[in-house]
């Protein structure tokens, strides 16, 4: 998503590498089946988005040293820990182009290496030394775990807001994005006002970046994506396109996808696609994204204006013309 902005070719893709060498290395246990399951889901790769959010956050005030890339490798663990037991959850069988680690290795191993992989993330943090660091990663996880049992409680909740929704996606992925940008904040020394502008930058991003991905769930192409489309609805898991088809779709599409969130069942994909399809639902969702985008944009004017501010603008404005 990133490859083609002049940033992430002279700048990013290096970083990438050192973050990357983290990560190999604080994947690596005596237990075999944890360093196989988690390379196997690493080396599968996925966008690195958050750990390049918290490098970004960083240098934009001028940080630039190892312990910005080993917190970015830490906040992609948190990452990739969430995703196999988000995988777990959702039944999920194609993650990154690959089968799942549940689909290939079984849910008990996909659990335990996701346990792993968090707790090393929380080793990672202890090395930092910062005490706020600790805190501030703490309190998103609880965050992201609270969002996870909000979205399982709203499964085939035909009465969801869009501001229930918009809540579900706050805590389960964008405060993960507001944590990776503060990150880089802490460690860059930020002024309070400097530091809740990332903080803020990370929110928008990461609601825009969710709502993108509930989009693609219905309008995207699994070869590109890397995840099988039709999982949402397969779970019976209201998401922004339906909710805007139950409020606002006509009489025939709202009572479809009422019963479809129901009986969750992939069954009813073909004709809920339709539905989506051939509605304003794509439009409305991604008009909220853009929304999302502009006020994370609006954040940038609190920090200094230069090379790197203007690569995270770029980033958030890629959130919405995302394939993958
Ligand atoms: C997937 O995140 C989970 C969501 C919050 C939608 P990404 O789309 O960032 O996953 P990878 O790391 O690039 O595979
Ligand atoms: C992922 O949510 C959020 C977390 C990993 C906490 P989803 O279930 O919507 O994401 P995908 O579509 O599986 O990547
Ligand atoms: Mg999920
Ligand atoms: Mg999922």
């Amino acid at each position: 998503m990133l490859e083609n902005l002049p940033y992430f070719q002279q700048h990013l893709e290096s970083d990438l590498g050192r973050v990357n060498l983290v990560i190999n290395q604080a994947v690596q246990s005596e237990v075999a089946l944890i360093s196989q399951i988690g390379t196997y889901i690493i080396s599968a790769g996925g966008k690195r988005l958050r750990p390049i959010i918290t490098i970004l956050a960083g240098k934009s005030l001028g940080y630039d040293h190892d312990k910005l890339y080993s917190l970015a490798a830490m906040v992609e663990f948190i990452h990739t820990s969430t995703l196999l037991h988000d995988d777990v959850v959702d039944e999920s069988e194609l993650r990154r182009g690959r089968k799942t680690a549940n689909n290939l290795f079984g849910n008990a191993a996909a659990v335990l290496v996701g346990d792993f992989l968090y707790t090393r993330a929380f080793q990672l943090m202890v090395g930092s030394g910062s005490m706020k660091i600790l805190e501030v990663m703490a309190d998103a996880t609880n965050i992201i775990a609270e969002g996870e049992v909000m979205q399982l409680m709203n499964i085939g909740n035909t009465d969801i807001t869009e501001a229930e929704y918009i809540q579900v996606i706050q805590y389960k992925t964008a405060k993960l994005f507001e944590a990776a940008a503060q990150v880089g904040a802490i460690l860059a020394g930020a002024n309070p006002e400097q530091e809740q502008a990332l903080k803020d930058y990370g929110m928008h991003v990461g609601t825009a970046f969710q709502i993108m991905d509930d989009i693609l769930d219905y309008s995207g192409d699994p070869a590109e994506i890397g995840k099988n489309v039709g999982d949402d609805l397969a779970e019976g898991k209201p998401t922004l396109p339906l909710i805007y088809l139950m409020h606002q779709g006509n009489e025939q599409a709202a009572a479809d996808v009422r019963h479809a969130l129901q009986n969750a069942d992939r069954s009813y994909f073909e004709k809920i696609h339709d539905h989506v399809i051939h509605s304003d639902a794509l439009a409305y969702s991604t008009e909220q994204a853009r929304i999302a985008v502009e006020q994370a944009t609006a954040c940038l004017d609190k920090l200094p204006d230069n090379e790197v501010t203007q690569a995270m603008c770029a980033l958030a404005q890629e959130s919405l013309s995302r394939i993958s």
